[in-house]
């Protein structure tokens, strides 16, 4: 029978979910952990801190490569991530997911194989929402083929204007390159829009997923999305390991990103010929345990259940905009409908910085700064915000907590 949201919330139980991250029983400086930087990076759970621990105490080994039981052992579990992934994000093959360092690379890894495909004349997109790894690769991509870069602008709340996306795709357009999800305002955008009117003049689209892997399960094939990147540490898995979804004709289509073992398929001082999709684009040694603690964390956000994280983390999100705008003087910055719970703010012209400096005092973690999107702060013309982003083990009574942090940090900066 199908479940309504108010049943599915009841299932939800806050108290069980927190009891799996030991970092939150924590104190920082004598007080009781507050963590709102899960944009930047999320918290492990003892799930997934048990798999690392597990492949280091009992199968540490080299894979693709061993006949020994150690190796064949971490090979089969580090494709059975492989095809979680898949699985996860309903990628119709399993090759057609590359386990990269994480989103960076994973976009560096297409904007070099694009420099073959790209001449003078040929017009790549981007949006004034994006992070700085989804705008430098480009740039530098351009610069090496003689494209050009346009960029689709954005509104006062934080939207992308179609409108003048429509107006800037032609049949010069090769690429577009937007984010699901705005690290630095929560914004979702319109990417199935994005995605079918790139796709009606034949230009290919990358979504950079860094923010919405943590909020939405996006399917692939239904996106009909050539590309899809995104890192394990965003969704409760860890650093230095993410992935790149790419449908097969285009892995094909593409050159290998960097030379090394495990990529080829034969090497002689006169020619090297490649290795099958997906090694092609693993040369050297992989990040064989984060790859493996990815599909635990895969596993476990969708034991949580991405319904669930969605209703609570909108409860949250609303309960603490209403809080935070009640205090005088502040600010939020991305006021669209459709966001994640991300809130962007500043409070009155007191620096970010020295916000974030008395928060920290009261045990409380956000990120202060530009958040690797100076383009937005230059439209919004502030030199930062202050940015509480919310995960799904969170409660009502930390936002309290950063609601009182934040009027004594008015207090004592006015
Ligand atoms: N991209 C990460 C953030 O938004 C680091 O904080």
């Amino acid at each position: 029978m199908p479940q309504s949201g108010l049943d599915l919330l009841a299932m939800f139980n806050i108290n069980e979910i927190r009891k799996d991250f030991p970092i939150l029983s924590r104190k920082v400086n004598g007080k009781p952990l507050v963590y709102f930087d899960n944009a930047a990076t999320s918290q492990t759970p003892q799930q997934v801190i048990d798999v690392i621990v597990d492949y280091y105490s009992n199968y540490n080994a080299n894979i693709h490569r061993g006949v020994h039981t150690l190796s064949q052992e971490a090979t089969d579990l580090y494709e059975q991530a492989r095809q979680k992934i898949q699985a996860h994000f309903n990628a119709k093959h399993s090759h057609e997911i590359i386990l990269t360092s994480g989103t960076t690379d994973s976009i560096n890894l297409i904007a070099n194989g694009f420099s073959s495909l790209l001449k003078k004349g040929d017009d790549v997109i981007v949006s004034a929402l994006e992070h700085h790894s989804n705008i430098v690769p480009w740039q530098m991509l351009c610069e090496r083929t003689g494209a050009s870069l346009k960029v689709i602008p954005m509104n006062l709340e934080g939207e992308l204007i179609m409108s003048e996306y429509d107006k800037l795709i032609s049949k010069n357009t090769k690429l577009v390159f937007v984010n699901h999800v705005s690290n630095a305002l929560g914004t979702i955008n319109p990417i199935e829009y994005i995605i079918k009117k790139a796709h009606a003049v034949g230009a290919a689209v990358l979504i950079d997923g860094a923010q919405s892997t943590p909020h939405i399960k996006p399917d692939v094939q239904d996106l009909d999305v050539d590309f899809y990147v995104a890192s394990a540490h965003k969704l409760c898995g860890p650093t230095g390991v993410g992935m790149l979804y790419g449908k097969q004709d285009w892995l094909n289509k593409l050159p290998p990103y960097q030379g090394g073992g495990e990529m080829i398929a034969e090497v002689t001082f006169e020619k090297t010929t490649y290795a099958d999709l997906p090694h092609k684009f693993e040369a050297g040694t992989p990040n064989i345990c984060g790859g493996i603690a990815f599909g635990a964390a895969i596993d476990y956000m969708n034991a949580v259940g991405f319904n669930n994280i969605a209703l609570y983390e909108n409860e949250l999100l609303e309960y603490a905009t209403k809080a935070l705008l009640d205090i005088e003087g502040l600010k939020i910055y991305g006021t669209s409908k459709q966001k994640t719970s991300v809130i962007s703010f500043n409070l009155d012209d007191i620096h970010p910085y020295d916000v974030g400096t008395i928060l920290d005092k009261l045990g409380i973690a956000v990120r202060t700064g530009h958040h690797c999107a100076q383009p937005i702060m230059d439209f919004y013309k502030i030199p930062g915000t202050v940015r509480a982003s919310i995960s799904f083990y969170n409660t009502k009574e930390e936002i309290d907590a950063l609601v009182t942090g934040i009027k004594k940090a008015k207090m004592m900066l006015s």
